[in-house]
């Protein structure tokens, strides 16, 4: 399938890739995004500026919750919703309301805008709605518990596609991905800070003892879930999409040593409020429904992050 896509956070760190794969695989797109401050700005003009001249991308610089979204909605064939405020240790306190605006009130107006146009919807949804489970690997099927506010939010959004769909027939794919690195990754996660303290002779701070584990997804791969969701035939579905790279903090931190040559200092803090002790995805049901196998394994996959960061500092 190709057509006209909009891509909503065009320009952040899986969205921006995204846009690169789809105008590649044929597709026209239109990606929207706010540029928030969440992180720098100027990382995501960078993120998406290979895309600056090609004629089968326009940027539109709009926040969700104030655009006319029916006029960039007009001749599109999927909507793949990426546009969120990110991160789960920040979701306390006054920075809630971002949340709010972003995740929740953004993706109802989407939704409205796109209730009675039959495009489908591949939304952007996250591991973080299964909270803090001992039942793992985590199954799709499997209680929705939350534990940060952040994972309140993502998952609302996806209540939100199920009460479209029901009222309106919107037609859906949510996707939870695991824990997603790779080249461009969000300075606020584990992999960037870990590795800029590498090459760049910092500290790494490890929240809790690190054997916390995370089921971390290679973008690429969360990439290839979002061109399988478009092909999905069905009325809707929900589907883990993890990297099956299950390791501990401890584990990734010393293959990011070894393979920068750096040997930076680790400094324990207390573990961070809303943050699960593992996730483990059960990849079964996008095997079988999508076709979704991940490639890329965790050494591989830091090598590329690595050698991105060598790149851009
Ligand atoms: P990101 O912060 O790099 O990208 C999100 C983009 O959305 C940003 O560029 C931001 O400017 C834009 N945006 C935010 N609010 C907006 C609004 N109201 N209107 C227009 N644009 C807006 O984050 P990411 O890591 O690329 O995450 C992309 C999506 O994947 C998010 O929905 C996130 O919840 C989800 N997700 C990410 C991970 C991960 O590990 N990175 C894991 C699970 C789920
Ligand atoms: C990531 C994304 O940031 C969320 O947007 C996403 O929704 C979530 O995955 C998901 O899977 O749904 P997280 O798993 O916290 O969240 O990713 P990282 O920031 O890479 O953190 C991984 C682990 O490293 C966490 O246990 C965290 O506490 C730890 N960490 C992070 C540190 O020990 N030190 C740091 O400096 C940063």
């Amino acid at each position: 399938m190709s057509g006209k896509a909009l891509v909503t956070g065009a320009a952040g760190f899986i969205g921006s890739h995204l846009c690169e794969r789809l105008v590649s695989d044929g597709w026209s797109v239109t990606g929207i995004d706010s540029f928030t401050d969440y992180y720098d700005p100027q990382r995501k003009r960078m993120h998406i500026s290979g895309l600056a001249g090609s004629k089968s991308f326009s940027l539109v610089e709009e926040d969700l919750n104030s655009c006319d979204l029916a006029a960039h909605l007009e001749g599109v064939s999927c909507v793949f919703h990426l546009a969120a405020q990110a991160g789960v240790r920040r979701s306390w306190g006054a920075e809630f309301s971002h949340y709010i605006d972003s995740n929740i009130l953004a993706t109802q107006k989407l939704l409205e805008a796109m209730k009675d146009t039959g495009i489908p919807l591949v939304y952007s949804s996250s591991s973080s709605v299964y909270g803090d489970t001992r039942d793992l690997p985590m199954r799709e099927d499997h209680v929705t518990s939350p534990v940060s506010p952040y994972g309140a939010t993502k998952l609302s959004a996806e209540h939100l596609c199920e009460l479209y769909r029901v009222n309106f027939g919107q037609r859906y794919v949510a996707l939870r991905y695991f824990t997603v690195y790779g080249p461009r990754q969000r300075p606020d996660m584990a992999f960037s800070r870990f590795i800029k303290a590498a090459l760049g002779g910092g500290e790494i701070e490890v929240y809790g003892d690190g054997k916390q584990t995370r089921d971390f997804t290679f973008v690429f791969d969360a990439l290839e879930a979002n061109v399988l969701a478009s092909r999905y035939e069905g009325d809707w579905n929900i589907f883990n999409v993890g990297g099956g790279s299950r390791s501990s903090v401890l584990d990734v931190i010393e293959i990011i040593r070894r393979e920068t040559g750096g040997d930076p200092p680790v400094r324990f803090m207390e573990k961070a409020r809303g943050d699960v002790l593992d996730t483990w995805a059960d990849t079964t049901k996008a095997a079988g429904e999508l076709g979704f196998s991940p490639t890329t394994g965790l050494e591989e996959g830091l090598r590329r992050e690595i050698e991105w960061y060598r790149d851009h500092s």
